[in-house]
């Protein structure tokens, strides 16, 4: 088995990328809610694990809009196959897009997810405490990238996640 190749996704994975958060995830909202961010243009970049020709995880980063200031990312949905989980797949994925994400300018990410992974990869619920958000509480992380605006602020989701 060759060892998985992190790269970006390319329009023709979508059906791949849309097949796999439903299997990861065991459901279709994931696979909705990229599709959403997607037609909607809110979608900074998606990275693909491939394996032996195979989309075993993915990756999304959304722009996350913050009121009267400047925006900022978004991480989520991602996901890894089932049968490759626990194998670092994930955390090559998370590692891969913060990196591009630091290049490209970005100050800060934030996520709504595992207490056991994302603070692996220094997303801290301190990051969170000058933003006010509907998300706020024991899941929600952020990691400050660089530094500079946005410093604080009333976060603004994507439509996709809901109004
Ligand atoms: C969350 C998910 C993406 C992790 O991907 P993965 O490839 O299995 O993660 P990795 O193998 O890179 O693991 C990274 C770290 O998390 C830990 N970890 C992974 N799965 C874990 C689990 N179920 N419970 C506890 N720790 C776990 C690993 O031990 C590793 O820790 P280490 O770096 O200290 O050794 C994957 O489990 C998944 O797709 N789950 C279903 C969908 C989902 O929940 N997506 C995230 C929504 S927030």
């Amino acid at each position: 088995m060759e060892k998985p190749v992190i790269r970006v996704a390319l329009q023709s994975d979508q059906p791949a990328i849309q097949q796999l958060n439903t299997r990861a995830f065991g459901q279709e909202d994931e696979a909705r809610i990229i599709r959403q961010l997607e037609a909607d243009g809110d979608v900074i970049i998606q990275l693909v694990a491939e394996m032996d020709g195979q989309i075993v995880g993915h990756i999304l980063f959304y722009s996350l809009g913050v009121r009267g200031r400047l925006g900022c990312a978004g991480l989520g949905p991602m996901s890894v196959d089932p049968w490759v989980q626990k194998e670092g797949v994930g955390k090559q994925l998370v590692m891969q897009g913060l990196t591009m994400l630091r290049e490209a300018g970005c100050s800060i990410v934030f996520v709504l997810g595992h207490d056991w992974f994302y603070p692996k990869f220094g997303f801290t619920l301190e990051a969170t405490e000058p933003f006010q958000s509907r998300y706020k509480g024991p899941h929600f992380f952020a990691v400050r990238l660089r530094g500079g605006p946005p410093m604080s602020g009333e976060l603004l989701f994507p439509e996709a996640f809901g109004a």
